[in-house]
């Protein structure tokens, strides 16, 4: 499994801690940034790099990591392919795998600490996708809405 992880100013803490543990326990890791603490620098210019190398199956899951975790996921849900979801509870941290294909999650670097951040994090990456037909019928809407080009 490979990991991807990007962070703004607000979650480059969270994501030197979370990296050095993810090497620890023994995954690949790919950084996309910030790659220094750069206040006032744009989640976007992380966040994006990081869900189109999820969308084309380069990084198997990721994590994006801002100050609250809002911004974060609203851009990477920006990407076709791409389902991000803010993350604060170890039940929605594997359900949200389990029912809804979450291939990205996010954490507030602010709001989230660090110990249950990683747990979150450990949750995430130990979930799989659950092949029942009424969730995979309900991503198939989902995904349909990405070939829509109207609000
Ligand atoms: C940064 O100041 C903050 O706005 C950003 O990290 C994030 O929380 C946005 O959602």
């Amino acid at each position: 499994m490979r990991i991807g992880i990007a962070a703004d100013h607000g979650g480059f803490e969270l994501k030197v801690q979370l990296i050095a543990d993810l090497r620890t326990a023994g995954y690949e890791v790919e950084d996309f940034g910030a790659h220094e603490l750069v206040t006032g620098d744009d989640y976007p210019d992380f966040v994006v790099p990081l869900a189109r190398a999820v969308a084309k199956g380069e990084i198997t899951r990721g994590l994006a990591i801002c100050g609250s975790g809002v911004g974060a996921c609203v851009a990477a849900n920006k990407v076709p392919g791409v389902r991000a979801a803010l993350i604060t509870d170890s039940f929605s941290a594997h359900q949200g795998v389990e029912d809804d294909d979450m291939n990205v999650m996010c954490l507030g670097g602010r709001i989230t600490g660090y110990a249950l951040s990683w747990d979150l994090v450990q949750v995430f990456l130990n979930a799989h996708f659950k092949w029942a037909e009424r969730f995979s019928r309900r991503l198939a809407k989902v995904a349909a809405l990405e070939k829509e080009r109207k609000v």
